[in-house]
């Protein structure tokens, strides 16, 4: 086995049809298929060493030593890597995101997906992108998604090897932006691991799962057609009930704050007032504004003339993970 160094970059994704809920809590093996499209710019990059003489596995996150949590968790999955390839040694890990961590702008997506990249390349693997794909399921579900390019979906499948995700469409298929409205900087209470863990205990997981299947379709069919109304309509519903399930799981998550709500309802009246935009929020409070390269100005004057908006950031349709 050669080990060595290697470098890895990856975007974050916002999901278009969420993933909440596992069938196999270990293996990330989820309840319904996702869809999302990688966010260009918003990025983790990560240089791995394996390195024989550590005697145990050292992380530093944005320049800073990692906290144990971070260290654990990367450790456990380093520990994956190590049985099912043979690798016998500790990694020396640099990570660093351009974005805010923990808070709506999924840092475990790019992370994870950056790590699979970087840590298999340093050991002179060159995996196919689906096997890449799984592997980066294994730290976090959502960064299965962040390996291919542009819009992606991500199949339940039914063991390790089939839950994979692929690209539905380059990212020059359709312009869309995501004007992210950032309400929060801080760091999120409950971790989307433990809420996945909750996501039964509400009684509205079973109606949510009921026509994910019908949704999925739908917005991927949308995504070819590059039908904004159809999209933005499945979205939003799409959105809204992952955060139902969430609010009335034992215990309640609630990740919406007031600013969040009245982001929420402006972009509903901009829809109907005829900008293409339509919103959506992953586990956290930052509103997520989908919107066409041609809406985009209109949306984000629009956005900045709001209150409780700390900053508003913009991404184009990202690629997939790579080794840089
Ligand atoms: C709300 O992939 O962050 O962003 O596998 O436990 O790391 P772990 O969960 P994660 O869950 C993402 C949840 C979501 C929706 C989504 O991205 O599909």
């Amino acid at each position: 086995m050669n080990l060595g160094t290697a470098t890895a970059r990856a975007n974050a994704n916002i999901a278009f049809i969420k993933y909440w809920g596992n069938s196999d809590h270990s293996l990330r093996l989820p309840q319904n298929p996702s869809i999302s499209m990688n966010l260009e710019g918003l990025f983790t990059q990560t240089t791995l060493t394996w390195d024989e003489a550590l005697a145990q596995d050292q992380l530093t996150l944005n320049g800073n030593a990692a906290s144990e949590a971070a260290l654990q968790r990367t450790a456990q999955y380093l520990n994956q890597i190590r049985t099912r390839y043979g690798v016998q040694a500790h990694a020396q890990i640099e990570s660093a995101n351009n974005f805010p961590t923990g808070a709506g702008i999924a840092s475990s997506a790019s992370g994870f997906a950056a790590l699979a990249v970087a840590a298999t390349a340093a050991a002179g693997l060159d995996l196919p992108e689906h096997e890449l794909s799984a592997l980066a399921r294994l730290g976090s579900g959502s960064a299965s998604r962040s390996v291919p390019s542009g819009f992606v979906r991500w199949q339940v499948g039914q063991d390790h090897a089939s839950s994979y995700a692929d690209s539905i469409a380059a990212p020059n298929h359709w312009e869309l932006v995501d004007l992210i409205a950032i309400v929060s900087q801080g760091h999120k209470a409950v971790g989307s691991t433990e809420g996945h863990a909750l996501a039964d205990t509400s009684d509205l997981q079973a109606g949510r799962l009921h026509h994910v299947q019908a949704r999925y379709e739908t917005c991927q069919q949308a995504i070819l057609e590059r039908d904004f109304a159809t999209f933005a309509e499945v979205v939003e519903q799409d959105s809204n009930l992952m955060h139902a399930v969430m609010m009335t799981s034992v215990p309640p998550l609630f990740y919406w704050l007031p600013s969040s709500i009245g982001i929420m309802h402006a972009v509903k009246t901009w829809r109907a007032d005829g900008l293409q935009v339509c919103y959506t929020l992953d586990a956290g409070p930052n509103v997520h504004c989908i919107t066409t390269a041609q809406d985009a100005p209109h949306v984000q004057a629009k956005l900045q003339t709001m209150g409780g908006i700390l900053e508003i950031k913009r991404a184009n349709v990202g690629g997939g993970a790579q080794v840089v």
